[in-house]
């Protein structure tokens, strides 16, 4: 028996309890909880009649396929923007699904009506949803955009069934975006548009109808802090792809990471910058994060990491400030890298190479606001650090990498050749690496072995004479 009841469910993970509650036990989220009408099934699972039913039920076995013969890969359209085919692990699917999550204002309407436009004008057939803005808003931006020609079906509504409808009625159609997920509603559903059950039911038609005439569907999610409304964690593991939108509001770049995807790829990544006449594609990134760095006199506590994201190299300059000591207890902040690894690469620092990093504040940050998640970026922020701490220039034309252990010892890292090339291409003559790089097809001059944190600092011309050092652990070969 079901009781008519409330049910309260979790906006931001999606689990249902009987009463409200603050946090929600099952994801820990706070405020996350809301009332939705509906009832909280009391009735065991499976009844007698239930195990009656099932008696009754015959059914033939399960036809088995050999795990040999493949499929060929799925064929691919391409959106006319390189980086997102490249997130997208080469380009959209037929009845491939998307989630586009991403904060509000970050671009995603932006960015999809600049592929709808690509996707349009290599002769398909698309159409745009939009529960958010108007069709006057949609043409001044896609004007803007030097999309107005573009033959792109617009629909300013938010209704999930007609959108479905559309997709089921059109023969050729082959992409639709919903923008955004949050703001449709399915029929017979009765919460409200953007809680859970909604997002789930709409989202739900929707991509059954997608699967149904092969057209690849992007749906759009809004990512909220406060859960008020359903992040789009409960979409996640219905969708064949979750891509994320990010970048700081006031910084230009954008960056658009592959968390997950069935047809490619996870980490695939692609970077844009937002511009006047919208989205940009930076097909080289390194260049827009070293930015900075072009035509400046060395400076201390700087470091240039050389970091391979999204399978392919980026170089990204880690940035350290170390204050003098104080009674007071020491702050310690972190942009763009974790703050306990920091607080592990002081120790490290202190304990292995006897700096004296305690009862100082030190803040470390990661130029361009890009968050850097790689074990091997210890070694360029150590290198910051100390650059930070003993007021001396690492050298400008030298990139880091590898992995901090506890006892010091400095771990090779994936792709080494590959960051080494990419900054041999940016123009850096110097690396302060771990020393497993074998390859004789190295171009980049100079490579210092550091296998161990100690040798970082007791190579003091890596922070004493930038330009003129000879290093001890010259590689030639
Ligand atoms: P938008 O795509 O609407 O973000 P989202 O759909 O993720 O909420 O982007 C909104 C921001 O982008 C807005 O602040 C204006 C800016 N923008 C530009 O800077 N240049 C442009 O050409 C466009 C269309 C938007
Ligand atoms: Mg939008």
């Amino acid at each position: 028996m079901a009781r008519s009841t409330s049910r309260f469910v979790c906006q931001s993970c999606g689990s249902v309890t009987g009463r409200w509650s603050g946090k929600c036990e099952s994801c820990e989220a706070w405020n996350s909880i809301i009332e939705e009408p509906g009832s909280l099934s009391t009735a065991p699972i499976g009844g007698t009649k239930a195990t009656a039913a099932r008696a009754k039920i015959r059914t033939s076995p399960l036809p088995l396929e050999p795990l040999a013969g493949g499929n060929p890969p799925p064929p691919r359209t391409s959106t006319g923007i390189q980086e997102l085919d490249r997130a997208l692990g080469g380009g959209l699917v037929p009845g491939g699904v998307t989630l586009l999550g991403g904060d509000p204002g970050i671009g995603k309407s932006t960015l999809l009506l600049q592929a709808l436009g690509g996707v349009a004008n290599a002769g398909h057939e698309v159409v745009y949803v939009s529960g958010e803005e108007g069709i006057d808003q949609i043409r001044g931006r896609a004007e803007r955009l030097g999309l107005a020609e573009a033959t792109v079906g617009l629909a300013a509504a938010t209704s999930a069934d007609a959108a479905a409808a559309t997709i089921s009625n059109s023969k050729n159609l082959k992409l639709i975006v919903i923008d955004s997920i949050q703001t449709m509603y399915a029929e017979g559903v009765e919460s409200a548009p953007g809680s859970v059950a909604q997002v789930r039911a709409s989202a739900q038609v929707l991509i059954a109808a997608a699967k149904r005439s092969n057209t690849a569907l992007v749906l759009v999610g809004h990512v909220t802090k406060d859960g008020a409304i359903a992040g789009p964690r409960v979409l996640e593991h219905m969708v064949d792809a979750v891509l994320y939108f990010e970048g700081d509001a006031s910084q230009h770049y954008r960056i658009l990471r592959a968390v997950k995807n069935r047809f490619g790829p996870a980490d695939a990544l692609g970077v844009f910058e937002m511009t006047g006449l919208g989205l940009k594609e930076v097909p080289n990134p390194s260049t827009l994060f070293l930015a900075e760095r072009q035509g400046r006199d060395p400076v201390t506590g700087a470091a240039v990491f050389a970091g391979f994201r999204g399978a392919r190299p980026l170089l990204v300059e880690v940035q350290a400030l170390v204050g003098a000591p104080s009674p007071a207890s020491p702050r310690r902040a972190v942009v763009g890298w974790d703050s306990a690894r920091l607080a592990m690469t002081l120790a490290v620092l202190e304990s292995r190479a006897g700096l004296p990093f305690s009862g100082r504040d030190v803040f470390l940050s990661v130029a361009g606001g890009l968050k850097l998640e790689e074990p091997a970026a210890d070694l360029a922020a150590a290198a910051a650090l100390v650059s930070a701490l003993l007021e001396r220039p690492a050298p400008s034309e030298c990139i880091f990498y590898g992995e901090l252990a506890l006892s010091g010892e400095v771990r090779p890292a994936p792709q080494a050749k590959s960051r080494l090339d990419e900054a041999e291409r940016l123009g850096f003559a110097e690396a302060a690496v771990p020393s497993e790089i074998k390859s004789s097809r190295l171009r980049i001059t100079k490579i210092n072995r550091i296998d161990n944190l100690v040798q970082l600092i007791a190579a003091q011309p890596l922070l004493k004479a930038p330009k003129t050092s000879d290093w001890a652990n010259r590689y030639d070969e």
